[in-house]
């Protein structure tokens, strides 16, 4: 496959782009009436609105020309028939597998896996309802009240996410938590909000070799061994979800109370699996299978809707457009959700993690400027914080708006007042107000003469910076399946048309390595002089610190 840079249709998007930035979207708007319409799009209960772009129907054709150049197509459908793409890990990349609700043969070297997928749903939904009904009972005969999910990176954030996206479909009885840091702070002030005779712990790792997550599973099962005073109490109080039995075994969890998922997950794709017990704890697995159902419709109109009117493919090129063709360095996403407020930190891992390569499936340096940095708040908040550059600030952010059509906790007309808002932005960046418009505003509140003058230029708004919005009806459990997809399928175009591997994380274990050494020479308080002068300053800073309590280092 050749460098990205090199397709024909990269060339002519290149060109384009130069005309384009004589282009406003002011004007485009004014030119034709039926914007909206030619540049929306809606699947999965998804409304995609992405006309306040810097786009014509040209840059879409010449979009969908690089998508063929670049054989998404059969990208596509390698991903969904099982072919191992993720090839420096020699594995499948089957999470849509996870979410087939119709049950069709999905094969893995030969080996149809959907009786397995399904088998481990089935194991879920006995377990949560004993949990839900309160059936399963701790080690004093009490019934569950408190699940703490222990995990990190994909075991985590997927969980808490979702987890907190549905709260309004949680069981009254059931509080979640979760602890992923390995600075301990969070474990100790976890277990102080918890009770062990009622507690559940949910111990999630893929590999089950996470130093976090061990580290924390051990403080949790000391402290109910200590609490419990006896060990037997672990059987009822801990199970596990991984693809590795061998290790949760040698941690002490009966394969029992293991929940498996396999290779073919990559951890950043893995909420579909059993890694969402604790959603399927907190809203039940009749939610949690709509959840899979809003997934699945959203996998369903990627592999078949063509290119033009694909969300998927349309939100992956719009966002190869900024990052590549405008040099846009970060994507912001502001969900108008409180329920959403931790999607940006899912969709940092989910796209960072992906697509934050630069060697293409080839071994070659990438010619391409590959993932941006993902950031986001919630929308309202971020109006009164960072929004400021947004406007006026040298740099062009694309972003993403995210809204309700309906709140899932009206009151009066506030949830009226959060999409008044969150319109008003999407408009205030496409438009701007030009001079003109804020000399007549200034001079119609009376202000004249020098200090008209000296304010003028502040007063000023550039506009034209892109915005996409996404309205759905109601943040349900099918609609945020189907977002989630949405933004994977998104995060899987751009790669496929950057020809690198989204499913590998190879970036992260270079730190890993060298975090045992690291961790050794802490243990003592002898002078460390082994690496650069920085790592050991810092290093015999701690040291001098924690020996010394305050003052200067050395
Ligand atoms: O270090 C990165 C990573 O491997 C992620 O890809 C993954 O989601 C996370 O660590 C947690 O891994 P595990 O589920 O194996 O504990």
């Amino acid at each position: 496959m050749p460098d990205c840079s090199r397709f024909p249709a990269w060339k002519k998007l290149k060109e384009h782009q130069k005309d384009m930035q004589r282009i406003s979207m002011r004007y485009l708007f004014a030119e034709d009436a039926n914007r909206f319409e030619r540049f929306s799009l809606q699947a999965g209960g998804i409304l995609l609105d992405y006309s306040k772009n810097r786009i014509t129907a040209l840059t879409v054709r010449l979009w969908l020309e690089l998508a063929k150049e670049a054989r998404l197509s059969d990208a596509i459908e390698a991903m969904f028939s099982g072919q191992k793409i993720n090839r420096t890990e020699d594995r499948a990349v089957l999470h849509t597998a996870l979410r087939n609700r119709d049950h069709t043969p999905v094969f893995v070297d030969g080996r149809d896996i959907m009786p397995d997928v399904d088998g481990v749903l089935a194991r879920m939904r006995t377990f949560t309802d004993e949990v839900r009904n309160g059936n399963w009972l701790g080690y004093t005969g009490k019934r569950i009240t408190d699940i703490v999910n222990i995990g990190i990176g994909g075991s985590d954030l997927g969980p808490v996410m979702v987890t907190q996206a549905l709260k309004p479909y949680w069981h009254r009885d059931l509080r979640a938590h979760f602890v992923s840091n390995v600075d301990p702070s969070q474990m100790i002030d976890t277990l102080a909000e918890v009770d062990p005779e009622t507690t559940l712990f949910i111990v999630a790792s893929k590999t089950f070799t996470t130093p976090e997550t061990l580290l924390n599973a051990h403080v949790a099962r000391r402290w109910l061994i200590d609490q419990a005073g006896s060990e037997a109490a672990v059987v009822r109080h801990f199970v596990a979800v991984s693809t590795n039995t061998e290790k949760v075994q040698a941690f002490g969890i009966d394969k029992e109370h293991m929940f498996e998922f396999w290779d073919w997950v990559g951890g950043r794709y893995s909420i579909w699996s059993a890694v969402g017990l604790p959603v399927a704890l907190m809203v039940g697995m009749d939610h949690f299978e709509d959840f899979l159902s809003g997934a699945h419709a959203m996998d369903q109109h990627f592999r078949t809707a063509s290119p033009e009117r694909n969300l998927p493919v349309i939100m992956g090129m719009l966002s190869l457009w900024h990052n590549d063709f405008w040099n846009a360095e970060s994507q912001a996403i502001f969900p108008y959700d409180q329920y959403l407020a931790r999607f940006p930190a899912y969709l940092q891992q989910l796209e960072m993690e992906s697509n934050g390569k630069s060697v293409t499936f080839d071994g070659k340096t990438s010619r391409c400027q590959t993932g941006p940095v993902i950031w986001g708040e919630p929308g309202g908040n971020g109006q009164h914080a960072f929004f400021q550059l947004l406007h006026q600030g040298t740099r062009t952010v694309p972003a993403d708006f995210l809204i309700a059509a309906e709140s899932q906790r009206p009151v009066d007309r506030q949830h009226e007042v959060l999409q008044a808002n969150c319109f008003a932005q999407t408009k205030a960046l496409m438009l701007g107000k030009t001079r003109d418009e804020a000399k007549a505003e200034l001079m119609r509140n009376g202000v004249t003469g020098k200090r008209l003058e000296m304010l003028l230029p502040h007063k000023v708004f550039p506009g034209n910076r892109p915005t996409t919005t996404l309205v759905y009806r109601k943040l349900d459990p099918y609609t945020l399946g189907a977002l989630i997809a949405l933004y994977e399928h998104k995060v899987f175009v751009q790669g496929a048309v950057w020809n690198i591997n989204s499913f590998d994380q190879w970036g992260v274990e270079l730190g890993k390595q060298l975090t045992g050494g690291i961790e050794t020479d802490l243990a003592d308080d002898k002078q460390i002089t082994g690496h650069d002068s920085s790592t050991n300053g810092l290093i015999n800073a701690c040291k001098h610190l924690r020996r010394n309590g305050n003052g200067a280092t050395g």
